[in-house]
């Protein structure tokens, strides 16, 4: 077993060191390149984690991450074992510290998306086996890595691109932040004074080329894709008042219009159709919606590999 201070823990992308993120990046890319065509559930030619078993834990909900994990520890050659919080001793109150020394004598990583963000950065300082951030309050990395896929896909290469965020300065805002500088894209935020992204994030965008206004027809001005996600994230309470401060924020065929020709629109859903975006927009052309659904498989292997020192 890897010691507890060698383990690779995959907890927020401002933490990679430089150049790791391509590396996943990459890996995510030729994963899915080499499996273009077969069955879902058919197991990569290398099986590069045959053996191994994979936990995943949710304090809240989700359909993505949780069938998207299992879908990639499989084609990995792995396994998962898959628990509502609320299920195990932990929603009775048995600390996180004595969970994650349990689970690191049963499965070889863990998956958790967690209600608080500290308490995945708790699991991670007493598990031996990698642990991996499924969303928390504060961040989803491995949904942007997916998104940025899904970007390059379409458009090669984001270093040098230009995307916006449109809305609330939220936990997904808060992993494309910290991506920006590690990659070299530059991000232009538009939200409410009252929903701005969290300063330490904007500290952590590695020198990043990010700026942060209230207005999303000047954010959006000319670029190559515009970010959205919902207006109230899980664990949000104040639901009518985010209503009213996001209004105008809505991303509808005007403002796509004012990106550039053919930027595409990206929303890590579930997205509230008539409220952040219009249902033309969704469900247009330019709309990358369910191939970022889709990369999250091909992202998150490559986390895994990453996550065992395989790349
Ligand atoms: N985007 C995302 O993480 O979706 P789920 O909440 O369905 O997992
Ligand atoms: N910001 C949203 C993302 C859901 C995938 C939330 O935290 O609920």
């Amino acid at each position: 077993m890897t010691p507890a201070s060698q383990t690779k823990h995959f907890l927020d992308l401002w933490r990679l060191e430089a150049g790791e993120l391509r590396l996943i990046l990459d890996e995510a890319h030729r994963r899915k390149a080499a499996r273009a065509g077969w069955p879902k559930g058919r197991i990569d030619a290398d099986a590069p984690l045959a053996g191994h078993v994979l936990a995943m834990v949710f304090e809240k909900n989700s359909t993505r991450t949780r069938f998207s994990f299992d879908a990639a520890i499989r084609q990995l050659g792995g396994a998962s074992i898959i628990a509502n919080a609320g299920d195990m001793q932990l929603g009775r109150g048995e600390p996180v510290e004595d969970t994650a020394r349990v689970l690191s004598r049963m499965v070889d990583a863990v998956m958790i998306r967690a209600n608080r963000h500290e308490d995945v950065e708790r699991f991670a300082q007493a598990s031996v086996v990698p642990v991996i951030n499924g969303l928390t309050d504060r961040s989803h990395p491995c949904q942007i890595l997916a998104d940025l896929q899904t970007i390059e896909e379409q458009r090669g290469d984001v270093a040098g691109k230009t995307f916006a965020w449109v809305g609330d300065g939220n936990n997904v805002c808060a992993s494309l932040i910290h991506a920006s500088g590690q990659l070299g894209f530059s991000l232009r935020v538009a939200c409410p004074a009252d929903y701005h992204p969290n300063l330490m994030d904007l500290a952590r965008s590695s020198q990043g080329d990010v700026t942060v206004g209230h207005d999303p027809v000047a954010a959006v001005k000319g670029v190559d894709a515009i970010f959205t996600d919902t207006w109230v994230s899980m664990g949000d309470t104040d639901h009518h008042e985010r209503l009213a401060a996001f209004e105008p924020y809505q991303v509808d065929d005007a403002l796509m219009g004012l990106a550039a020709p053919g930027a595409l629109f990206l929303h890590c859903l579930p997205a509230h159709r008539g409220e952040e975006v219009t249902d033309q927009v969704m469900d247009g052309p330019q709309s990358v919606v369910v191939d970022e659904a889709e990369n999250r498989i091909h992202a998150q292997k490559a986390v895994l590999v990453w996550c065992f020192g395989l790349i």
